[in-house]
């Protein structure tokens, strides 16, 4: 079993991309990761035997995470797990045309690192656009290389 597990939220299919194309990166520096989207995501999931947590999601509705993923921090937040000792890197995907750009990152930090006592890592990841633009497929790869380093 892998040591971190992502779990992503996506109403059209590019967070899943990204979430994906991580999975991707991180094994060709031999770092096997599991993915999951927030749908089948629940609270056993975080008190499971994980080292390390990514969590990605866009950003919809003025601000807040795409739906489902909305959705799994509601039904985890009554039993608020302790992720104290846990690795946790976020990132989010939205546009900056957007008065609150990737505010579900902001959700989060608010929840897994703040609430849930989870210890951050790594700067968070926003990108901006489509994920398939160049610029971001560069901000993507040299975000990874560093998480590679970083988790276990
Ligand atoms: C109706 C609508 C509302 C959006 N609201 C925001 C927003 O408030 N902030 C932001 O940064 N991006 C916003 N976006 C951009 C999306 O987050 C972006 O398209 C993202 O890549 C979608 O990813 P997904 O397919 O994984 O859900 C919005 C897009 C749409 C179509």
């Amino acid at each position: 079993m892998a040591n971190t597990l992502l779990i992503y939220g996506s109403l059209t299919g590019n967070t899943e991309g990204v979430a994906y194309k991580i999975q991707e990166l991180l094994r060709s520096k031999s770092k096997e990761i599991d993915v999951k989207n927030a749908i089948d995501a629940d609270l056993s999931d975080l008190t499971g035997s994980y080292s390390g947590f990514i969590f990605g999601c866009s950003t919809w509705d003025d601000g807040l995470p795409a739906s489902d993923f909305n959705d799994f921090i509601e039904r985890i937040n009554t039993a608020k797990p302790n992720l104290a000792g846990k690795k946790i890197a976020i990132f989010g995907l939205g546009d900056s045309n957007y008065v609150h750009f990737c505010g579900a990152t902001t959700i989060m930090e608010k929840t897994f690192v703040t609430e849930m006592n989870g210890a951050k890592i790594i700067e968070t990841l926003h990108i901006d656009g489509y994920p398939d633009m160049e610029e971001n497929q560069a901000i993507i790869k040299n975000w990874v290389e560093k998480l590679a380093e970083l988790i276990d």
